[in-house]
């Protein structure tokens, strides 16, 4: 994807999300997103219904959908990292680090696959 794209999804996101109350994660490496989003359940159904219809991106999957007590990613609008950032990272919610996320001690199901792609893609190392 190109940068200005990936600049033009984390405009509109911080926007919309700051005024919705939504947090999240938003994670690119390979070709691949994985994202990761928090907020009041109708308020989330109707995002993701506008996320899937985006034509930037196809064959999207929900890797899990569940109830939470608390937000784990409260203080990001959308944290975002890439493999190979340049531009992007100027982008307000630019991860300098994957440890900002400070995973270490979440472990629900959402944030284990967000790890694992971490992990998987080697954002943990590049970062
Ligand atoms: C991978 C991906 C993730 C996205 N995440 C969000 C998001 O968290 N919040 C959001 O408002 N839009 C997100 N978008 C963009 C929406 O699909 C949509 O284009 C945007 O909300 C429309 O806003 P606009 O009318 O202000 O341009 C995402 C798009 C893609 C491709």
């Amino acid at each position: 994807m190109h940068e200005n794209q990936l600049f033009d999804i984390l405009h509109s996101s911080r926007i919309h999300n700051e005024a919705l109350n939504i947090s999240g994660v938003l994670l690119y490496a390979d070709s691949t997103f994985i994202q990761l989003l928090e907020g009041r359940d109708a308020i989330i159904d109707a995002l993701y219904k506008r996320i899937q219809a985006d034509e930037r991106h196809n064959n999207i999957i929900t890797l899990l959908n569940e109830n939470i007590v608390e937000k784990s990613f409260e203080q990001w609008l959308m944290g975002f990292a890439v493999t190979d950032a340049t531009k992007t990272q100027k982008l307000i919610g630019y991860l300098q680090s994957i440890n900002e996320l400070d995973l270490d001690n979440k472990a629900t199901d959402a944030i284990l696959a967000i790890k694992a792609f971490i992990q998987s893609s080697g954002l943990d190392i590049q970062n």
